[in-house]
């Protein structure tokens, strides 16, 4: 990227999810515009294949495998980042994943594990990296939400759409409370964008696509690169006066108000 205004040379970045979709995309596209990088991933062998990736572009990258729904690796991976980079001036809590079930069948133990994963996973992160980013007067946090942070979207996401709502609020309370100590927390708002396990879901039910389609006015799915963009302009001083942003990223889908799928009588 040309413009200094996006120029995160000298940066330390912290993403979770790293291993594929959303997670790498952003991590390279850090990465390419100068940050260097610890990544993050249950997933052994795909963190490692991102931080490959992270290196051609002439950058730092260390691998670590996480699971971000445990307090205590979270704790661990921040004691790691502190004797790798020394700093932290940008984290994005991506990772995460959903266990579907109707509202009257789901098992409370799948609802607190989701719960664990995506909103006790993402505080203990921002708790961990707003410490060190206060210290040091500036930082940028991003916190991954979804459509299902602010509209219902039926189809078993009950414990999903509890938990990217509570992520919403988490990102909004951050940013009042730690906008003067210079540290910034936004949150993206993704509609669909294709991974394995929508893939899997389409294919397994061919005519989803179709009902998501109608749901995006932009006419097609997201690709895990339509947030480089985004993920660079929160990461930089691009965007130094942007704090507690709820923004989408969804084709279209929220401003059409058209994401959920009511439930009929059979
Ligand atoms: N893809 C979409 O349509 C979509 C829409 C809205 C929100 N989101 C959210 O965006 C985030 C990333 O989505 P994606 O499409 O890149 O998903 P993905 O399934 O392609 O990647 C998720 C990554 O997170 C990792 N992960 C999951 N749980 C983890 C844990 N507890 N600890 C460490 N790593 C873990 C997985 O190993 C995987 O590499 C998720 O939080 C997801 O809920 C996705």
């Amino acid at each position: 990227m040309s413009s200094t205004l996006f120029d995160l040379s000298g940066k330390a970045a912290i993403v979770s999810g790293a291993a594929q979709g959303l997670g790498r995309a952003i991590a390279l596209s850090l990465a390419e515009a100068g940050a260097d990088l610890l990544l993050v991933d249950r997933n052994a062998a795909g963190v490692e294949r991102t931080a490959g990736e992270v290196r051609q572009y002439g950058r730092r990258a260390v691998a670590a495998t996480t699971d971000v729904s445990e307090p205590d690796q979270v704790r661990a991976l921040f004691a790691r980042l502190d004797e790798e980079f020394g700093r932290v001036d940008f984290l994005a809590n991506v990772a995460g994943e959903s266990i579907m079930g109707a509202p009257e069948a789901i098992t409370l133990a799948d609802v607190e594990q989701v719960w664990r994963n995506l909103v006790l996973g993402r505080f203990c992160a921002c708790q961990e990296a707003g410490r060190r980013m206060l210290a040091a007067g500036s930082g940028s946090i991003l916190n991954i939400g979804s459509i299902a942070s602010v509209t219902a979207l039926g189809r078993g996401h009950i414990a999903y759409s509890m938990a990217m709502g509570a992520v919403v609020q988490m990102t909004r309370e951050l940013s009042t409370e730690w906008s003067s100590g210079g540290v910034r927390v936004n949150a993206i708002l993704p509609a669909q964008v294709l991974n394995p396990s929508l893939e899997q879901r389409i294919a397994e039910s061919p005519p989803l696509a179709e009902q998501f389609l109608s749901g995006i006015p932009a006419g097609r799915f997201g690709h895990p690169d339509d947030i480089r963009g985004l993920a660079v302009l929160l990461a930089s001083d691009a965007s130094r006066w942007i704090t507690g942003a709820i923004i989408p990223m969804d084709g279209g889908n929220l401003a059409m108000n058209a994401g959920g799928t009511p439930r009929r009588k059979t």
